[in-house]
């Protein structure tokens, strides 16, 4: 990291006699300890500091930089997807890297869609719908939207937490399984679909229906994924289409 610090926020004590840069936040009366910890780890995380001045509306922005920077699937003409967009990181990336503005001369110029239950702020460059993917016919309303399919469908779509280890774990692998059932809907043959999963024990089949799928399937945690959390990304590129989807299976790269 380009500043030094540790992902996560946390500095390595710089020993005796030096102060601990590390910003502490007291405790106050009606604030509880999960919110007064989350308000230090952001306040010492490096990459919320860099998504302000960086102008990104979160830090969750620097995933998908470092997963495309990787595996380079947000190229200039690029149409994409966004589901589970809110607060609009990941479509800012997206902007840029597929020359959604046309700012990049000579270059094809790409499409970003990006949904949410929530409303979303507008960002310029992006077409931004309030929509469930979930919902009835949302996979044909999108495909109405952007006027054919998709190369990219990326998620970083998380199931309000329930407190519950396990629970999460299922309603997040019931999640991208939706995700991953809509992708197949609405990509492109040769196509990408990009999501977070949470690493756990019940997604051997997810797993094992991507590589039936796609040509090659990574699995991989960006560094700006903090360290103490179970997420990790599917990148998954190389759609065989609808008709297709059979043998022989994908690489693994994991
Ligand atoms: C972690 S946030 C996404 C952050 C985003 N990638 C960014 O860079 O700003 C997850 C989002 O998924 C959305 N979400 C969860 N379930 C959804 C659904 N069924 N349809 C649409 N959006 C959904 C939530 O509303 C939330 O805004």
């Amino acid at each position: 990291m380009s500043d030094g610090k540790k992902p996560g926020g946390e500095r390595k004590s710089s020993g005796r006699g030096q102060r601990d840069l590390r910003v502490r936040v007291k405790s106050a009366k009606g604030r509880r300890l999960s919110s007064t910890l989350w308000l230090e780890r952001q306040l010492n995380d490096p990459y919320v500091a860099r998504a302000k001045r960086e102008g990104y509306r979160g830090r969750a922005a620097f995933k998908i930089l470092e997963l495309d920077d990787k595996y380079r699937f947000l190229v200039p003409g690029a149409r994409v997807v966004d589901l589970g967009c809110a607060p609009g990181g990941w479509c800012q990336v997206a902007v840029g890297r597929v020359n959604a503005l046309g700012e990049k001369s000579g270059k094809k110029v790409g499409r970003v869609l990006g949904v949410d239950l929530q409303e979303i702020d507008p960002i310029a460059g992006a077409e931004l719908h309030q929509l469930d993917f979930l919902s009835e016919g949302a996979d044909d309303q999108v495909k109405a939207w952007l006027g054919g399919r998709a190369d990219v469908v990326m998620s970083d779509m998380a199931a309000a937490s329930s407190g519950h280890k396990g629970t999460d774990h299922l309603r997040i692998v019931a999640l991208i399984e939706a995700a991953l059932d809509f992708a197949f809907d609405v990509l492109e043959p040769g196509g990408t679909f990009v999501a977070k999963v949470l690493a756990g024990g019940a997604e051997s089949e997810m797993q094992a229906m991507l590589k039936r799928n796609f040509r090659k399937v990574a699995n991989v945690k960006p560094p700006a994924s903090r360290s103490d959390s179970s997420e990790k990304f599917v990148v998954a590129q190389g759609f065989r289409g609808r008709d297709d989807a059979a043998e022989p299976e994908a690489e693994d790269d994991i």
